[in-house]
């Protein structure tokens, strides 16, 4: 087999844990196309296939921008691009095997199609262990690049269409926080809008704070020039993105912090303010007061727990106990009584017991969130708590997810009875998949709503009287 460690320039879990005091730039111009790059796609297509989170989402709607760019447009088959992208996601082994699953079927079709480029891009581009494993066994891959360069994306291909040899870029090390990049976003009602780049917290079984690189904060000037934009462009909603949003503005030498850019952002009067993801740790006073004080700040939090149990929520390095967690959660629903709140919970994180997993099931009894997102605890290379035991079987992991599950499910559709015969305010997407003579939309509570109404009103938000309840979802009719 062919040595390919001399190619080895790529990522190091152990630099990316380093965090500098070396200051930030915010750049405007990093983003160049080689001359003889632009128009090279023209006639030819592309596919991205985007795992994880709304991170990955983002930088998926900028590499299509970069990829427009260059003349390439977009198709949903993937068996007619000639560049195709997996924007990867490392955070549990699940995520990667689903991705390893689709390199091994893109080795189909680059046999029947040898001119394709593949690239591999994303969080899971920036672990060593990844990149070796496709080093050594994934000679259909073209190119890899990680997510600190995608603004690179226009040279790489370059090399890549001419080298013979697989191009590898990844940057250890964040980079700057790159403006003026093209994108072409996803949704026509509804944007993403980064505020902050990756993760200073560190909790012990997550891999984000590796692949993303520290806390680096957008400016808010360009921030809310994008805002201001969006608006006049007819975005109904915006969702602020970062790791950790309270965050915000911690790397800057002034007191703006996230309560300040919220603010701001109310202001510009866009209607729908959305934000993800806060970290219960530094959620502030000030913040919950903005999102009571501006009605187009939407109130639906999320607000991760993890775990219900003290001891587990310290060795996750959570930096919350739960009584801490359940006074914030209660001063939410106090200033903002309707609010709905949503969560995160990992089950048989190591050493887990019974108790502490009942601690879990006895805080969402109280809480009695709108929906929560559950996971088996997945150890991560390069992390704390991959070097714990991991001594819980996995028959007891499902146990605890199955039981836990069922409460999710109970408390969804007991919150989703609150809103039978309401009237509520839906943003209209588009027409719904499984019925064409239904529209669907999110309400301010963020909850997904299926309704008769008229089709003309896609992209606005209109009064729907809602007619059944149900755990996932809310049926209605639009009132005329
Ligand atoms: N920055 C966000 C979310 C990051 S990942 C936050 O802090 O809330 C989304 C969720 O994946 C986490 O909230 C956690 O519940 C889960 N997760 C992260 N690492 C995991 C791991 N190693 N195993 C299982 N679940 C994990
Ligand atoms: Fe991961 Fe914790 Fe950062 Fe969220 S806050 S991305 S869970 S390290
Ligand atoms: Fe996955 Fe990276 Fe997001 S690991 S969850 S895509 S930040």
């Amino acid at each position: 087999m062919k040595d390919y460690s001399k190619y080895f320039t790529g990522p190091s879990l152990k630099d990316a844990k380093h965090r500098g005091k070396d200051k930030v730039h915010h750049i405007d111009d990093a983003y160049e196309v080689p001359t003889d790059m632009i128009g090279i796609g023209k006639g030819q297509k592309y596919f991205i296939q985007t795992y994880g989170c709304q991170a990955n989402e983002r930088d998926s709607e900028t590499l299509a921008g970069i990829l427009e760019t260059l003349g390439y447009d977009a198709t949903d088959e993937i068996k007619d691009a000639q560049v195709v992208l997996l924007n990867t996601c490392a955070i549990r082994e699940n995520a990667e095997e689903k991705v390893f699953g689709k390199i091994g079927y893109l080795k189909k079709l680059k046999r029947t199609n040898p001119n394709i480029i593949f690239g591999i891009c994303g969080c899971m581009a920036q672990e060593e262990v990844v990149i070796k494993r496709i080093l050594e066994k994934h000679h259909q891959v073209d190119m890899i690049f990680g997510t600190h360069n995608i603004h690179r994306l226009p040279i790489l291909l370059k090399q890549a269409m001419l080298e013979k040899e697989m191009v590898l870029e990844v940057w250890s090390k964040e980079g700057d926080v790159i403006e003026n990049l093209p994108s072409h976003r996803v949704h026509p009602y509804k944007a993403w809008v980064n505020i902050m780049y990756g993760c200073n917290k560190f909790c012990t079984y997550c891999i984000v704070p590796y692949t993303r690189g520290k806390e680096r904060s957008r400016l808010s000037k360009e921030i809310l020039e994008e805002v201001v934009s969006l608006k006049n462009e007819g975005y109904q909603e915006i969702t602020l993105l970062g790791q950790n949003v309270n965050s915000y503005g911690k790397d800057f030498d002034n007191n703006y912090n996230f309560a300040s850019l919220l603010e701001d952002v109310a202001k510009t009067g866009i209607p729908r303010i959305r934000f993800t993801t806060s970290h219960p740790w530094d959620f502030t006073d000030d913040m919950i007061d903005t999102i009571a004080q501006y009605g187009n700040i939407m109130p639906a939090i999320h607000l991760p727990v993890q775990s219900g149990n003290s001891e587990v929520l310290k060795r996750m390095g959570r930096r919350y106990s739960r009584e801490q967690y359940l006074d914030l959660f209660d001063r939410i629903k106090k200033r903002i009584p309707d609010c709905t709140i949503t969560t995160d919970i990992i089950v048989g994180f190591p050493g887990e017991t019974d108790e502490q997993f009942e601690d879990t099931l006895s805080l969402y009894e109280h809480c009695e969130y709108d929906l929560a997102y559950t996971f088996i605890y997945s150890p991560r290379d390069g992390t704390p708590a991959a070097a714990m035991e991991d001594d819980i079987d996995i028959h007891t992991k499902e146990q605890r997810l199955y039981r836990l599950n069922d409460l999710v499910n109970e408390k969804a559709h007991m919150q989703n009875q609150k809103y039978l015969h309401q009237i509520v305010e839906v943003l209209v997407e588009g027409v719904s998949k499984k019925d064409d003579d239904m529209l669907t939309g999110y309400t301010a509570h963020q909850k997904l709503v299926n309704f008769k109404g008229n089709k003309e009103h896609i992209g606005r938000i209109v009064p729907v009287r809602i007619i059944e309840a149900k755990t996932w979802a809310l049926k209605g009719e639009e009132i005329e």
